[in-house]
């Protein structure tokens, strides 16, 4: 009786484990479908790289809208198409993510903002990690190069935008560092690492210090914009830029955060990184709706969170969602549940990938001008891209899926 009793419990796990397994790649089948033939539209829809068209979001009437190269977002489409190469094998989605990859080359020796982590490592970042060629890793090298002109000993950080002022229109930034910024380091971590110069993770070491002294409030919820005096270090302001008001939580920000510090502590194994992306984390998780999308900020309207006169943010306070930071959690958290060994983790994860696959943010096909999520926010205080796609969303989705494939539960 009792070898019968283990032989049907034994069944029945083995049974149980297969229909998960199942779940698990149908989900990733169906996507995998989706995102190529939608990609396969978007590639007709904006021809070849030249420079100037990068896939960015959809103008009102449903038209693409691309940016130039300059721009902070370039990187995302080729790294898309990297990831479609990964999910599927085709070495068509290698041919074109070569061809959108190479179009970035020049950009190797840009130092104009400190964006260029984006712009490169999510497309040359990829290639080299899919397709290695000494040629790639040199660009990311020059790359990484040419970010570190931006960092100076006397502030400890890289600085993120040149001068601009606040949206009270009266305090001026000279040396603004967003944490967004976190987001660029993963390519100094590489370019130490294959060039056997210490300098570029030392200057990510330092950044990441810097930020987690100056941007986390107490409960572990981010500024987004710190700006330093150019001379002593000091900090002498934190504000907001895209959020709802300076002490507010903007999701995308926190999503940075999140992600950015989950991959310092990959490169470093310094525990006080995981440490700050548990709570980054811990924090964001919280508050969320039941879908787990955040909204574009955690504290839209609320009492106590005010913008200034000027930001958008005064007129229009909407309670809409941002699939953009919910696609940059679901990444990250997939990585960070292996550090962190919380089973929570992949437990949201899972459930939020689920849930911006599900009709309600994942796009019909030949809708949404081919970009495969609805539903984000570019920036509410400048008036732009509220309600949108937006490419990296699209990017972190795909690496999400990457992640959850490679999973091995
Ligand atoms: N890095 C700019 C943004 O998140 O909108």
């Amino acid at each position: 009786m009792r070898k019968f009793q283990i032989l049907f419990f034994s069944l029945a796990l083995v049974s149980l484990t297969t229909a998960c397994e199942n779940e698990k790649t149908v989900f990733i089948k169906k996507n995998v479908a989706f995102v190529t033939a939608q990609t396969d539209k978007m590639l007709t829809s904006v021809g070849k790289p030249d420079g100037k068209n990068y896939p960015r979001t959809m103008n009102d009437d449903g038209s693409l809208a691309v940016s130039s190269k300059y721009d902070w977002t370039p990187g995302f489409f080729p790294g898309s198409l990297w990831y479609l190469y990964e999910l599927t094998g085709d070495h068509k989605w290698k041919d074109v993510a070569e061809q959108w990859t190479n179009s970035l080359e020049s950009l190797k020796t840009f130092t104009k903002h400190h964006d260029l982590g984006f712009m490169m490592y999510c497309s040359y970042g990829n290639a080299q990690r899919l397709d290695p060629k000494p040629g790639s890793e040199a660009i990311l090298v020059e790359s990484a190069n040419s970010l570190s002109t931006r960092f100076s000993e006397s502030t400890g950080v890289i600085k993120s935008w040149n001068y601009r002022k606040a949206w009270n229109d009266t305090v001026e930034w000279f040396y603004p560092v967003i944490i967004d910024n976190m987001m660029n380091l993963e390519m100094l971590f590489y370019a130490s690492k294959v060039s056997g110069d210490k300098k570029y993770y030392d200057i990510a070491v330092k950044h990441s210090e810097s930020t987690l002294k100056n941007h986390f409030r107490d409960d572990f919820t981010t500024y987004h914009v710190v700006n330093y005096d150019t001379i002593t270090g000091e900090v002498l302001n934190r504000a907001t830029c895209q959020g709802f008001s300076d002490n507010s939580m903007w999701s995308r920000g926190q999503a940075w955060a999140i992600y950015g510090f989950t991959m310092v502590y990959r490169e470093t194994k310094d525990p006080r990184f995981l440490d700050a992306a548990v709570k980054a984390t811990d924090i964001y998780l919280k508050d969320l709706p039941e879908d787990l999308v955040p909204l574009w900020d955690f504290n839209v309207g609320e009492p106590g969170y005010q913008p200034e006169e000027k930001s958008y943010a005064v007129q229009f306070q909407e309670k809409c969602k941002d699939a953009s930071a919910a696609a940059i959690v679901c990444s990250a958290l997939f990585e960070l549940s292996e550090y962190a060994n919380k089973e929570t983790y992949i437990d949201c994860a899972v459930k939020m990938l689920h849930s911006l696959a599900s009709p309600a943010y994942r796009a019909p096909l030949g809708e949404n001008a081919n970009f495969l999520l609805m539903h984000s926010v570019g920036s509410i205080p400048h008036q732009a891209e509220i309600e949108k796609p937006l490419v990296y969303a699209d990017y972190y989705f795909l690496e999400a899926l990457v992640r959850y494939k490679n999973l091995k539960k």
